[in-house]
């Protein structure tokens, strides 16, 4: 299974894991993979607690960070630091926005706090002026050899900086239109999305999308994202001209992961049309499992979600009630997954997944071999 990229950042397998979980990120690493850790939700100071932590645990292996800057978001033509953009942004939030996200959670019997009140108006990490700090945190740890961006190309001014501290760029993408853009931003590996992943994602689905990418960008290495649960889904992306697998929903399915047991419950009960793409958590379409409150706020009489990050700051409670309360929160909780979660149906150990790709992989190019054998 080894492609030009595994040499270049020094992997066994080009199996590539997005996780919030650093015992995840330190599991797949140290079983021939590469963990890449979401900063999203952390602070810097936060994130500085979990690398070096990763530091610690993860060997001599190499791991990434991945953070949000989008291509298109409120405030982003405002040169201002964090919080002066947080307060800013907070001001923009209409209050019957709040007021109807509050009566949702209470009509489903989720007890409101002032805590979870708290995460309400809260900037993420999804603005450069919340990721740079992330950036510069990651900078601090050498075993840390790869930054990935979702949602847009990352400023060039911050490319030629990790180019100039020995560290790789890769960007996602969902079209070949994004694809360009990054390939001429001098982004080094890029990732192609399809509409069945997990997360932030486009509509294009990914047998379709990953070789028009590959083409375009080509000779640039291109990750395949959107699907991937097997190692025949893995052989299926190398054959579509991709150099490795990156995925997401299968490493909330991994006993390493912080994933509660409800969450995984509800994982493993579901099909694949079971998620859906909306814009309800994060303001920008996200594939997530269906349920009320996805549904709520589709609903033509409710308020509109807004841009990011302005949702979040609204669904915020909900997201900090899941974390508190995951029993009571299933039907309103944010759980973004892709459509391979229909295929995901117990938990496994981080290393029995990377192990059950690759013999995966080898039965399924075997099986091909055969194939040929029989009419040559
Ligand atoms: C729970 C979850 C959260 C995600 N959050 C992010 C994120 O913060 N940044 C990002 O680049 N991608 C994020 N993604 C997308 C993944 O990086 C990956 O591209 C996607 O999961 C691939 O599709 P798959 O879910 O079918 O494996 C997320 C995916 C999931 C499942």
């Amino acid at each position: 299974m080894q492609t030009p990229i595994c040499e270049e950042l020094g992997i066994e397998f080009p199996i590539f894991a997005f996780t919030h979980c650093r015992d995840v990120v330190v599991a797949v690493s140290k079983a021939g993979g590469f963990g890449v850790l979401g900063a999203v939700g952390y602070s810097p100071e936060q994130l500085e607690i979990e690398l070096e932590w990763i530091d610690e645990h993860i060997g001599d292996h190499p791991y990434g960070v991945d953070i949000v800057i989008p291509n298109k978001y409120e405030g982003m033509d405002e040169d201002m630091s964090a919080d002066d953009l947080a307060k800013m942004l907070q001001n923009m939030v209409p209050p019957e926005h709040l007021e109807f996200a509050r009566n949702l959670l209470l009509d489903h019997g989720v007890p409101i706090d002032s805590d979870d009140e708290d995460n309400t108006l809260k900037l993420l990490g999804w603005t450069e002026a919340t990721a740079t700090p992330q950036v510069e945190v990651a900078l601090r740890h050498p075993k840390m050899t790869l930054i990935a961006n979702a949602l847009g190309t990352p400023p060039k001014d911050m490319i030629d900086h990790l180019h100039a501290e020995g560290r790789k760029v890769a960007a996602l993408c969902g079209s070949p239109g994004q694809a360009r853009k990054h390939a001429d931003a001098d982004v080094d590996i890029i990732i192609a999305q399809g509409g069945e992943g997990g997360g932030h994602c486009g509509e294009v689905g990914s047998i379709v999308l990953w070789p028009q990418v590959v083409k375009e960008v080509a000779p640039r290495p291109v990750l395949a994202a959107g699907g991937i649960g097997s190692g025949q889904q893995i052989a299926a992306a190398l054959a579509l001209g991709c150099q490795g697998a990156w995925s997401g929903s299968q490493w909330l399915m991994v006993e390493e992961a912080e994933n509660t047991p409800v969450q995984q419950a509800a994982y493993a009960d579901a099909s694949s049309r079971d998620t859906v793409r909306s814009r309800s958590f994060t303001g920008k379409p996200c594939r997530m499992l269906r349920n009320d409150w996805t549904d709520a706020w589709a609903d033509e009489e409710t308020p509109d979600p807004l841009g990011m990050p302005l949702q979040y700051m609204v669904s915020g409670m909900a997201v900090a009630a899941t974390h508190r309360w995951p029993d009571e929160t299933v039907d309103v909780a944010f759980n973004p997954v892709g459509q391979v979660v229909g295929q995901l149906e117990k938990v496994e150990k981080t290393s029995a997944v990377i192990e059950r790709w690759v013999t995966e992989y080898l039965d399924v190019t075997s099986y091909l071999d055969e194939l040929e054998g029989r009419t040559a």
